[in-house]
């Protein structure tokens, strides 16, 4: 059906299918996961005036999307929608919008439903009347006793990957960019903030509006509503959180204008204007999302100490890999993320120094051969997955992030560091506000050093660090950045050296989490030793908590049993959880308490979280 839709006007294409209709629409050539006929049409901008109902956990309103006709014959619109109950549709052009016809196709449950909308000749523009419903997959609706502040609820979206068609009925794919503005409207104590303009001044009445002047795939656009206060730290960075930790958040944070000025001294200008971080309560369910001009994070990050602003880093490098050149499909997410480890590499070395970031490396390393063992394919160990027919969500592993960011620390080390640097800049200005597939990356690698600097790195070379499931021989492993702790946690191991014994002095929390990873199961009295010696049961570490307790859960330490039911309560960043459920679930007993735990827990996880969590306990031991 693809080729047809291709190759014959619509109305033609109509009679041929008789009641076209009802039959679900095939997706694109290049973005399986988007029904969006982005050969027909192309958002332009897109504008949404929502009401956020927290008793009824729905957003009511309507999106107005103004389209640019790229085919004049196309007389369908196809958008990607998910759990959406659509009451109207109207097409027309700027002076005139009429009622027009709507079909809804069967659901899939990877890619939601397409929406067919018949355009009249001309009509370039859009309204559909709409509400979502209370388990968007993109939606998080939390009640008070899930805030900081336990009084007032919260709402935020999550739209990466494919979520945003659960909220928004749009052309939900990376190749589509478009600039928006919203209404919101929300219960009058609350504040609604978005990947846009924010105005901490504007009044709290209950009436926002937003503009975000850049175009941004689909995937970037973010609301969140709450009891949200805003602190300033520079020129054009602050924070948004509830008020019992936007001071913490403010001091935690008070780096990142330094950590721009370095990212724009080495990839060029930062071209979104302000950039404020918003913490999230803890049941966000990543450690940080890149919503332009507002970075999500999740509170775990606030350790007191800076010691976990390489997630500021990560998320603020995005703002040129990701927001400003865009990964085109799923299949291509390494451009974004590996691309993105890359930079924060090398911006912790400039503000940080060379020993934090290789240490930072170090983890990235132990991360990806754990990723690269736990892959049950062969395509899931490469920089190009096959992703048809599956939830790109299942390709957030270590494998795009840090196999693509050694991929690029490797092209570094040939071409030279200025080199390399002056590269990326090229790139980043080359395709800005574009969306890119990795054969465009390959093909400007070729023409812009490859070419340049020939036998520095073959056409073969490249194609194995993007296609073989194994890492090349020459991976540019980071050598001895723990070396020191590797040798203590032999002899620890070996019995020739008591944790007394053991020199901590300089361990930063980058060395805890090391420490735990790398350790292998142990006793009782091994787990109760290093407790009483370090305490990690206590830590206000939250990342350093969560390695401790995947290490007693590995380890089927009893005493931890408490502990791990609340951690598992607590905190529902999927990355901190679903190493301890996986742990539990290894015996039979350990998988009996995963499976009641979740039971338990599961109304307080995101929708993205349930669904990760749901299928990991439904994996084979
Ligand atoms: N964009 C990602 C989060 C994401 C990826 C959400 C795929 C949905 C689908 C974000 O930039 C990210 O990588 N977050 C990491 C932080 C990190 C590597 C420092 C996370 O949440 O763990
Ligand atoms: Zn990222």
């Amino acid at each position: 059906m693809s080729t047809l839709r291709r190759f014959l006007p619509a109305p033609l294409l109509g009679l041929l299918l008789g009641s076209a209709q009802a039959a679900t629409p095939s997706v694109s050539m290049s973005d399986p996961h988007s029904y969006a006929n982005t050969q027909d049409f192309r958002t332009r901008a897109l504008s949404l005036d929502l009401d956020v109902d927290f008793a009824a956990k729905v957003l009511r309103g309507h999106v107005e999307l103004q389209l640019e006709r790229v085919n004049p014959q196309a007389r369908t619109l196809i958008l990607d929608t998910r759990d959406l109950t659509i009451r109207a549709v109207q097409a027309g052009d700027d002076k005139r919008l009429k009622a027009t016809g709507f079909t809804l196709a069967p659901r899939d449950a990877v890619l939601g439903q397409a929406l067919s909308i018949q355009m009249p000749a001309q009509a370039d523009r859009v309204r559909i009347e709409y509400s979502t419903q209370p388990q968007a997959s993109g939606l998080q609706w939390l009640s008070p006793a899930q805030t900081a502040g336990g009084k007032q609820p919260y709402l935020f979206t999550q739209s990466q990957a494919i979520h945003a068609r659960s909220w928004i009925p749009l052309q939900d794919t990376p190749q589509i960019r478009a600039p928006y503005r919203a209404h919101i409207k929300t219960p009058k104590n609350l504040r609604a903030v978005m990947s846009a303009n924010n105005d901490p001044q504007s009044p709290r009445n209950g009436r926002y509006q937003f503009e975000m002047p850049q175009a941004i795939p689909s995937y970037l656009i973010a609301l969140a509503v709450g009891d949200i206060e805003f602190r300033s730290t520079g020129p054009r960075t602050g924070v948004y959180a509830e008020p019992s930790v936007v001071a913490a958040a403010a001091k935690e944070f008070e780096d990142t204008e330094q950590m721009m000025q370095r990212c724009e001294a080495v990839f060029g200008p930062y071209r979104w204007g302000r950039y404020d971080l918003l913490i999230l309560p803890p049941s966000f369910p990543y450690g940080g999302m890149e919503n332009p001009r507002l970075t999500f994070a999740s509170p775990t990050v606030i350790a007191g100490d800076k010691s976990l602003v390489s997630l500021v880093a990560h998320e603020l490098a995005h703002s040129w890999s990701g927001n400003l050149v865009t990964n085109a499909s799923w299949a291509d997410f390494w451009l974004n993320e590996g691309f993105t480890n890359h930079l924060t590499y090398r911006i912790m070395e400039e503000v940080y120094g060379a020993d934090i970031a290789q240490q930072e490396r170090a983890l990235g390393a132990v991360d990806l051969k754990k990723s690269l063992e736990l892959a049950d394919r062969d395509g899931d160990r490469t920089l190009a997955p096959d992703l048809k027919g599956r939830d790109p969500d299942d390709g957030v592993t270590d494998v795009p992030y840090d196999r693509g960011a050694f991929f690029l620390a490797y092209l570094e080390q040939r071409y030279t560091r200025p080199v390399f640097d002056a590269f990326l800049r090229g790139w980043f200005d080359s395709h800005a506000f574009q969306s890119v597939h990795t054969a465009d990356f390959l093909g400007y690698l070729q023409t812009q050093l490859m070419a340049k600097y020939p036998d520095r790195v073959s056409m073969a070379k490249v194609d194995e660090w993007i296609h073989a499931p194994q890492m090349p021989a020459d991976t540019p492993w980071p050598a001895d950045a723990f070396a020191q702790l590797d040798a203590q946690r032999q002899a620890w191991l070996d019995g020739k050296l008591t944790l007394a014994q053991l020199d901590t002095a300089n361990w930063n929390p980058r060395h805890w989490v090391y420490w735990l990873d790398t350790l292998p199961v142990l006793s009782v009295a091994q787990m109760q030793a290093l407790d009483q010696a370090y305490g990690f049961s206590r830590s206000r570490n939250q990342i350093i908590a969560g390695h401790w307790w995947a290490l007693a859960a590995r380890s089927a330490y009893a005493p931890a049993d408490a502990g791990i039911a609340q951690y598992l309560r607590d905190v529902g960043r999927m990355r901190l959880i679903t190493p301890i459920y996986r742990a539990l679930a290894q015996t039979p007993q350990g998988r009996a308490r995963a499976q009641a735990l979740f039971a338990q827990d599961k109304p307080r996880y995101h929708p993205i979280a349930q669904t990760a969590i749901e299928s990991l306990l439904a994996d084979k031991p």
